[in-house]
């Protein structure tokens, strides 16, 4: 780390009232992030919306915006890389809580616009956002822990055990998290640099979650794209930009304004059973999940995105879509009891002569007691599917709104 950045970063915080620890006194700079970072960025003048920036401009120079009612990285379209970053605060007092949010909203603020981000060590990188996003989320204890626990959100309930919870170390609970998400795998390893880099000194990370997709969906004009069972995942969502999108994702409570437009995350690891699972013959791996392996059509179906009739029987009186499929046993009765899912997979490397690979089921949600905790609540119970996975991991956090303009995520939680 440069001594313009432990400066320049100083600076930072000594505007919000808070000092680094362990850096000497005597600098008074105060650093701010630009006050609209996009209009020097990439994002083409006119687009000023994420879907404007999505039809605009492509690849490396692909730019959603900061700062705007929401965080970015939920309605965005899916990179194909995403990281998850779980923290602690080493000292969970409400000021270092504040400190985290402001600096990783400095850097999130100029890096995902195509910008350096304050001492950056390599600009060159930072040229390149390919669709960057950074979002921050923050857990039950961490408002516990800061003493806060008047402020959590209505929203922010406990997840409840389930009978398949198989939890191990480190996959569990954090103060917050950190999700930062590219297409492209170095600006996406720089920017989890830079923001460990910049919060070493007031939080310790205990785990980071590496996730990727397909480039492109499966089938041509579906949405869903392959995971690591060959699936069509991320069919059945609501769409973004509806009102379906808002009802099932943003918080409309009339809370605080860092409530109002913010979301639960419910973040879980589930490790796939492949060796097992490749035993199945395609027409049973099929009546698992409900759906065609090749095309992701519901089964009967031709097409992924088709309607389909869950009261359907075969010739011999038989549900078409099996009792214990999974998408029966997930699905949601209605728009209120629906979650956004965002899946990726990951591949954590050999584990006892076996693969270690899966999927890390991320999904946002207005409200899980009402959508998240029954549907998974049926799924635990009932679910055929159950048989191929492990659920190793699991934690929630609220996503609180997206800043103001000039302003930084989370502003007002903790001050
Ligand atoms: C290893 C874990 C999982 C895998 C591989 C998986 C895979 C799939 C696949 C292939 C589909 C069909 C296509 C689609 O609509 O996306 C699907 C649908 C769905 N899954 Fe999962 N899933 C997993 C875990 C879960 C969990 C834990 C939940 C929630 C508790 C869940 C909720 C849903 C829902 C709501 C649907 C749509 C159902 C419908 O209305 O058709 N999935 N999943």
């Amino acid at each position: 780390m440069t001594t313009s950045h432990h400066l320049s970063r100083r600076g930072l915080l000594a505007a919000g009232g808070v000092a680094l620890i362990g850096v000497a006194s005597g600098c008074t700079s105060a650093a701010s992030p630009p006050a609209n970072p996009t209009a020097a960025s990439p994002l083409p003048p006119s687009a000023t919306t994420a879907s404007d920036a999505a039809t605009q401009a492509t690849g490396q120079d692909l730019v959603y915006p900061f700062y705007g009612a929401h965080q970015s990285g939920v309605e965005t379209p899916p990179t194909t890389l995403q990281t998850f970053i779980g923290l602690d605060l080493i000292d969970p007092s409400p000021r270092t809580a504040d400190a985290v949010l402001r600096l990783v909203s400095d850097d999130a603020a100029r890096l995902t616009q195509g910008q350096p981000a304050l001492g950056d060590t390599e600009p060159g990188i930072a040229a390149s956002p390919a669709g960057l996003t950074i979002t921050v989320g923050i857990g039950r204890q961490l408002f516990e822990r800061t003493r806060r626990a008047d402020a959590i959100p209505d929203s922010l309930v406990e997840i409840p055990a389930f009978p398949t919870d198989a939890f191990e170390k480190p996959w569990v609970q954090t103060d917050m998290i950190v999700q930062i998400a590219s297409d492209d795998a170095v600006t996406l390893t720089h920017a989890t640099r830079m923001v460990t880099k910049d919060l070493s000194t007031l939080v310790s990370v205990r785990w980071m979650q590496d996730g990727f997709l397909p480039n492109e969906p499966a089938v041509p004009g579906g949405v869903g794209r392959r995971n690591l069972m060959g699936q069509v995942d991320g069919t059945v969502n609501p769409e973004p930009g509806t009102p379906d999108f808002n009802t099932v994702v943003w918080d409309d409570s009339e809370g605080p304004a860092w409530v109002t437009g913010g979301t639960v995350l419910v973040l879980r690891r589930i490790r796939l059973l492949l060796d097992d699972w490749e035993k199945l013959d395609p027409t049973t791996q099929e009546n698992v999940i409900g759906r065609h392996q090749d095309s992701g059509a519901p089964l009967g179906g031709t097409s992924e995105l088709e309607a389909f009739d869950y009261e359907a029987v075969d010739a011999n009186g038989l549900p078409v879509i099996p009792e214990d499929a999974h998408i029966r046993v997930a699905r949601a009765a209605s728009t209120e009891q629906m979650i956004l899912r965002r899946p990726y997979s990951y591949n954590a490397g050999m584990r006892n002569g076996t693969n270690d690979m899966g999927l890390l089921f991320a999904a946002y949600m207005r409200d899980p007691a009402t959508s998240y905790i029954p549907m998974q609540t049926r799924v635990a119970e009932l679910d055929a599917f159950n048989r191929w996975n492990i659920t190793i991991g699991s934690a929630a956090y609220f996503l609180p709104a997206g800043a103001r303009e000039g302003g930084y995520i989370g502003e007002g939680i903790f001050t």
